[in-house]
């Protein structure tokens, strides 16, 4: 399926990821995108693009997913609904009970509208924290679930869980995106649960070494939120349904080895200071196969680590 002339709905689209679907859907030619997000953590700010480029397609509807009326309206006469909206990890820790009712009844909420809407595919952020710590490298989407031990990767799990359901219910065509660390322009610079970049980025630009928490040895597979849009606009073009996908770039890289990439892209030099490690999850390790998405939705990660920080910087650079 081609998006040329698609309406299109992106729950969570003023946030990170979501606001770069948005773009890469107006690239790809829909005539009309409807963004539901209760500006928890997104912002207007980042569709500031998509409203400059095209005003007439674009419209913010400031809502909650809990509300079923509502995501029924909006859903109403779409083609395609990207699902983005969720509570990061740490939150779902801090506050279960809202995670449940975002992250579940939500999510339910969403996949319902789709069905009696009849779109014609549903999009869904699915995570790597339903691997928890994997047993085997690269991890393969057939890896079980069960050593995931976090709140937030349950719910995530149960939502795939949900959309097959669906799948078999109601031929509701889905796909999930397992996406392994997320970062780039528009990561949220100033909430409560900011992102290590950001903090690393503060200390560099005062003239401080980057802060490490533990030993610095925890690696995580980072992808650019650019790469992660244009998976989500492959997995609605595709033609395959009812699948995960991991959306990696199939690379270790260790926390320690971050900040010196991070230290070489900001001009620093400074030894790497460490701290005592702090964290509501405990894998240590990540490195996905991401063979699957390549083969069925013909993509690849097009942005190595060291662009992606450097983007990531002179976005957060023109932020201050
Ligand atoms: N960033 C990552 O590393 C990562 C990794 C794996 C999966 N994901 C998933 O990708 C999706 C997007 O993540 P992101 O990094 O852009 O996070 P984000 O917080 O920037 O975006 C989520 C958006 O959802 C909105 N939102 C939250 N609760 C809502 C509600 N009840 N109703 C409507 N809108 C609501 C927020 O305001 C925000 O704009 C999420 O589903 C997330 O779980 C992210």
């Amino acid at each position: 399926m081609e998006l040329t002339d698609t309406r299109i709905l992106v729950t969570g689209g003023a946030g990170t990821i979501g606001s770069h679907v948005v773009d890469q859907v107006l690239d790809a030619g829909a005539s009309q995108v409807v963004v539901v997000d209760d500006l928890s953590r997104g912002t207007l700010a980042n569709l500031g693009t998509a409203f400059e480029r095209a005003p007439e397609k674009i419209e913010l509807v400031e809502g909650d997913i809990r509300d079923a009326e509502l995501m029924h309206k909006l859903t109403a006469g779409k083609d395609v609904v990207f699902h983005l909206a969720a509570l990061r990890i740490t939150q779902c820790a801090a506050e279960p009970r809202t995670a449940l009712e975002v992250l579940v009844d939500g999510t339910f909420n969403v996949i319902e509208a789709a069905v009696e809407a009849g779109v014609a595919k549903v999009v869904a952020s699915s995570s790597a924290s339903i691997y928890g710590l994997a047993d085997s490298f690269p991890t393969t989407e057939s890896h079980h679930p069960y050593h995931n031990d976090t709140f937030y990767g349950a719910a995530k799990a149960f939502n795939e869980g949900m959309l097959r359901s669906f799948k078999a219910m109601h031929d509701l065509d889905y796909i999930a995106l397992r996406y392994f660390n997320v970062y780039g322009p528009r990561m949220d610079a100033h909430g409560k649960y900011t992102e290590v970049l950001i903090r690393w980025m503060e200390r560099i630009e005062a003239g401080e070494p980057p802060l490490v928490l533990g030993d610095g040895l925890q690696t995580m597979d980072f992808v650019h939120v650019e790469d992660i849009a244009r998976a989500n606009v492959l997995a609605a073009r595709a033609d395959v349904t009812d699948q995960v996908y991991n959306i990696a770039t199939a690379t270790e890289t260790s926390l320690l080895e971050l900040a010196e990439a991070l230290q070489k892209v900001m001009g620093s030099t400074a030894e790497l200071e460490f701290g005592p490690a702090r964290s509501v999850n405990s894998v240590t390790r990540r490195l996905a196969d991401i063979g699957a998405a390549e083969r069925d939705l013909g993509w690849t990660p097009s942005i190595t680590l060291e662009d992606g920080l450097a983007s990531l910087v002179s976005w957060w650079r023109a932020q201050r």
